[in-house]
């Protein structure tokens, strides 16, 4: 079973990614520093799957930690999730972001080169794109990232690709997911935000539990259909196994590749309302709201290229979404705690 060192596994993404891979028949040896996460999650992915998998407790700007963890276990590749990913914090606290999400970055790529892994997983994000001239982008639309994060995952994808080119035999996936929501279906595993939640859904989902009075609907005078924000949802489950296939790619075609995970669906803060009250079977009192700052009126993936090169598909409806963050927030009130 090959082992695949997973920064920052133990955070929303990461640890559903973990599930999917140790059902695919892969070891996940997690590389955390719990700045964001809880070691709870850690006995949920052995509860789901029947495998505990092996932690590092460390920070990717820490060189000695990476050198232990490389040289406890002896990983074929490398999923970096690590980072902090509030655009908010990034605008607040810019050298934050850069020594996190750039600085970690080229912390792990130093590690990963001295102990000769050279296959990677990046997380990076839509964001890249920043105010797009089309509501439906395709990997080549110009990337314009507004926020100190967006440019953090921009200028990390720029050193993969100059890494690429000055030292042939490193494969990367650079992976720009969309809006990643929902739970693994059991309820055990979900988003644990600290604090009040910046993001659509978790955000409605206390509502909906009633821990918080209403949701403000950011803008309702945007050029789209129903006056409100669109983005493409993407169910984590389906992320997970976007990244499973991206793992493969490396490993068979033997080249690298940056392509988008989503749906290729739009859906508007008003049809996300209603698909979570119909999830949840309760109202979620909402007032409309003064457009939030640097918001985009609407834009979704192009998934062609993930579908075409990868021969993955996001499958799990809005519905399906919605269901699952209902079920871990019903389950989970205070989240891992
Ligand atoms: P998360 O905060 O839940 O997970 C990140 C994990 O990394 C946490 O467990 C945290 O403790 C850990 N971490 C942070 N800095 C670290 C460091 N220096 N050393 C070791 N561990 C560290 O976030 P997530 O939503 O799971 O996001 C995972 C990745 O996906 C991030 O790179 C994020 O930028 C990217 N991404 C997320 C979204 C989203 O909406 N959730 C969208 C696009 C891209
Ligand atoms: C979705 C829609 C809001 C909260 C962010 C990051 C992005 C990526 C994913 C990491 C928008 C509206 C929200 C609320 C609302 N993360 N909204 N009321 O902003 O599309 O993307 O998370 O890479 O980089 O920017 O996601 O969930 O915050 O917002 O009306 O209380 O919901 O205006 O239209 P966003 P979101």
């Amino acid at each position: 079973m090959a082992e695949v060192l997973v920064t920052g596994g133990a955070g929303y993404i990461g640890a559903h990614c973990c599930v999917t891979m140790i059902r695919a028949g892969l070891r996940p040896i997690i590389f955390d520093n719990f700045s964001n996460s809880s070691m709870v999650v850690i006995d949920r992915i052995a509860e789901l799957t029947g495998l505990r998998p092996a932690i590092v407790h460390g920070d990717v700007r820490d060189k000695a930690a990476l050198d232990q963890a490389f040289k406890a276990h002896a990983p074929a590749a490398v999923i970096h999730f690590a980072a902090y990913k509030s655009v908010a914090e990034s605008v607040a606290d810019p050298l934050a972001y850069y020594d996190n999400n750039l600085g970690g970055t080229l912390c792990l790529l130093d590690a990963m080169r001295r102990h000769g892994t050279r296959m990677l997983v990046f997380s990076s994000s839509a964001t890249v794109y920043g105010e797009p001239e089309s509501v439906s982008l395709r990997e080549d639309a110009p990337c314009r990232p507004v926020s100190p994060y967006g440019r953090s995952k921009h200028m990390a994808e720029h050193v993969l690709e100059d890494l690429e080119r000055s030292e042939p035999g490193w494969r990367i996936a650079r992976l720009r997911y969309f809006n990643p929501v929902g739970a693994h279906e059991s309820g055990r595993i979900g988003e644990n935000p600290r604090g009040i939640p910046n993001n659509l859904v978790p955000f409605m989902a206390q509502v909906a539990m009633g821990q918080r009075t209403h949701l403000s609907v950011f803008g309702n005078d945007y050029p789209t259909p129903d006056g409100t924000g669109v983005r493409d949802y993407i169910h984590v489950m389906d992320l997970a196994e976007g990244h499973l296939a991206a793992l493969r790619y490396l490993q068979d075609a033997d080249r690298s590749l940056t392509v988008n995970l989503g749906t290729g669906r739009g859906v508007s803060v008003m049809e996300m309302i209603r698909a979570f009250e119909r999830a949840s079977g309760r109202p979620i009192p909402h007032v409309a709201a003064p457009r939030r700052p640097g918001d985009i009126a609407q834009y979704y993936a192009d998934p062609a290229l993930a579908n075409q090169l990868l021969g993955w598909k996001a499958h799990r409806s809005v519905d399906e979404m919605c269901a699952d963050a209902w079920r871990w927030q019903l389950n989970n009130p205070e989240g891992y705690e």
